[in-house]
């Protein structure tokens, strides 16, 4: 397997650009494409899925944590985010909480958009006080 090191921001980004394609949006006409790095360099895509009872919608960073939770991969290095957006919008409140049950204050955030914007965070930046459980923090592979 290609160490996780191959997979930079930018080849993250057209992960998330060619998955955005596949966003099904149709009431907020407003696609959005997510690609999440594992730590042992697989990367799992994930888009917005919409439904006609608005509240239902997905968003596109927590589709890719269930895939990649689906597939056994639980720790992460960075996720990419692809908006039409300018500047490229960051991930909603629900999706950094989502983010925090399995990452770091270090997880590289790499948004872009279509018109070529940028922006680079870390988790610690976008949610600096994750609610913590007040419980011990369950171990790696535990259910
Ligand atoms: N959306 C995402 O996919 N990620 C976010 O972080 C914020 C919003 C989606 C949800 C909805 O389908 C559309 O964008 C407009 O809110």
């Amino acid at each position: 397997m290609l160490a996780s090191r191959a997979v930079d921001a930018e080849t993250l980004l057209d992960r998330a650009r060619a998955a955005r394609e596949h966003a099904y949006a149709p009431y907020s006409d407003f696609a959005v494409g997510a690609a999440l790095l594992a730590e042992d360099g697989r990367v799992f895509t994930g888009v917005n899925v919409e439904n006609r009872s608005f509240g239902l919608s997905l968003c596109a960073e927590r589709a890719a944590v269930a895939a990649a939770v689906a597939a056994g991969s639980r720790r992460f290095r960075a996720i990419a985010v692809v908006t039409a957006t300018s500047p490229p919008a960051a991930p909603c409140g629900l999706c950094r909480e989502t983010l925090a049950e399995f990452c770091g204050p270090e997880l590289a955030i790499h948004l872009a958009g279509l018109d070529g914007g940028r922006r680079d965070f870390r988790l610690g930046e976008l949610f600096p006080e994750p609610f913590v459980f007040p419980r011990e923090a369950p171990a790696p592979g535990r259910r």
